[in-house]
């Protein structure tokens, strides 16, 4: 519990997903309250029914809230992104390998300087709160100081949030590069400091196998052996020329996957960016170890990178999250996220409803990170991270709505025309932390 959490009670529509709605059936994957109250008390939901039942036993001194007519969901989860990528967005021409070196990693140089990692900080949690996303994964650069920013604004704003240092020791510019054991000092000294501290948690974060030599992957074994429970996060199998360089890298492993095995990456908590080109030893591997795939349509498209194969992961038992990839991804909406993986899932023959999707970005990408005993369902017991959405919030979705009848369609259209003009308002930990029409926003520096 954050120490500032909020109480309070909120009226709404209130939809929360406990199980997958593709494995377990739709009707058996959620609960959604017409007219629901959820309580909240010091950050943390006490309870959640109908407003008829609980208003009349509620604690006259709790503030109630009335969102009505809007929809109250768990806070969006984004598995994936760069926090020194905000000024990349829409980079122009590249493929991955081209895009790192001509826009990526120049860019990512100046974030040793703590007033360049300070702003890219203040401005990635106030625009992921104003899309609705109250927890992400987030890569730094190699820099502590753009990880000691990170934390620092998190921490500031009570939300529970995951990043790391990256590791990287080669195939960059010097500006960029550690060491073996400086990426191992550094990652082990940002660890002690922040791990656990408010809702805070570190990421172990080689960047991925081209960028670090044998030697720096060995220690990153070491560190993740050390510390069994952190998250670790890396990019693996994006496109086929960083395939190909892998394979040129590591002669002597059977796959790109194969790297991560021998330096014992692959396990519980262990995010893989892309997966786009695995073969099924790769995913068997992968699933075998409990480890989680994120797929990143938006960036996969723009970077002409390709089509993940949700279907194949579902096949092999391999866990799928769903990411932004800022800024190889083009948008900071989960909302336009899902779109986008629905239009790209639909080139593969494969589908993705309305309810399939928003179990996804809620409690599927709180099991694909591992959080998944406090965050991505509105139930008691778990952390007060909300979203207000207004699913008519424009003319279009508003002309749009007069011809909807279920609450199926209804989240379908939201997702496929929806951004943050559809976010009311976003809580974290009970204490409201953006507020469309501004009445009340951030708290202040
Ligand atoms: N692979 C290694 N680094 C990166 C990155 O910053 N973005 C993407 N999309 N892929 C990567
Ligand atoms: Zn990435």
């Amino acid at each position: 519990i954050h120490p500032a959490g909020g109480t309070l009670a909120i009226r709404a529509r209130v939809l929360s997903y406990h199980a997958h709605p593709l494995t377990e059936g739709v009707e058996a994957s959620h609960r959604y309250i017409e007219d629901g109250l959820v309580v909240v008390r010091g950050g943390v939901v006490e309870a959640v029914g109908e407003a008829a039942g609980l208003l009349a036993d509620l604690d006259p001194a709790i503030p109630l809230v009335d969102h009505r007519p809007h929809l109250l969901m768990p806070g969006f989860i984004d598995p994936h992104l760069h926090m020194p990528q905000t000024q990349v967005i829409g980079s122009y021409g590249t493929e991955l390998m081209e895009w790192l070196s001509k826009y990526t990693f120049p860019e990512e140089s100046r974030y040793g300087d703590p007033a360049v990692s300070d702003a890219a900080a203040r401005f990635l949690m106030a625009e992921l709160l104003r899309n609705g996303t109250t927890t992400a994964v987030a890569f730094c650069t190699s820099h502590p100081q753009s990880a000691e920013s990170f934390f620092s604004e998190a921490d500031r704003l009570g939300l529970r949030m995951v990043g790391g240092k990256v590791m990287m020791d080669r195939h960059a510019p010097d500006a960029l590069l550690d060491t073996p054991e400086r990426g191992y000092d550094e990652s082990t000294d940002l660890i002690r400091r922040w791990h656990g501290r408010g809702r805070l948690s570190y990421a172990i974060s080689p960047r991925f196998a081209p960028t670090s030599t044998e030697a720096q992957l060995e220690a990153t074994g070491v560190l993740a052996a050390e510390y069994p429970d952190l998250h670790i996060q890396t990019h693996l199998s994006e496109n086929h020329g960083e395939i190909a360089f892998v394979a040129e890298l590591f002669p002597w492993a059977e796959d790109y996957t194969a790297v991560y095995e021998r330096y014992g990456l692959v396990r519980r908590k262990a995010l893989f960016g892309h997966c786009i080109h695995l073969s099924e030893r790769e995913r068997g591997a992968l699933a075998e170890r409990e480890a989680t795939a994120v797929f990143c349509p938006t960036s996969n498209l723009f970077l002409g990178s390709g089509l993940y194969d949700r279907d194949a992961a579902l096949a092999a038992g391999l866990r799928t999250g769903i990411a932004t990839d800022i800024g190889g991804g083009t948008s900071y909406s989960m909302l336009t996220t899902a779109a986008e993986g629905y239009k790209v899932l639909a080139l593969r023959g494969q589908k993705l409803r309305g309810h399939a999707a928003f179990y996804m970005l809620t409690a599927g990408n709180a099991d694909a990170i591992g959080l998944n005993d406090r965050i991505g369902q509105v139930a008691p017991g778990f952390e007060a991270d909300f979203v207000i959405l207004d699913t008519a919030a424009t003319p279009a979705q508003r002309r749009r709505a007069e011809r909807i009848e279920t609450l199926e369609e209804e989240l379908f259209v939201l997702m496929t025309t929806g951004d943050e003009r559809n976010v009311v308002a976003t809580y974290a930990a009970g204490r409201k932390v953006h507020s469309r029409d501004g009445d009340r926003g951030l708290p202040g520096r």
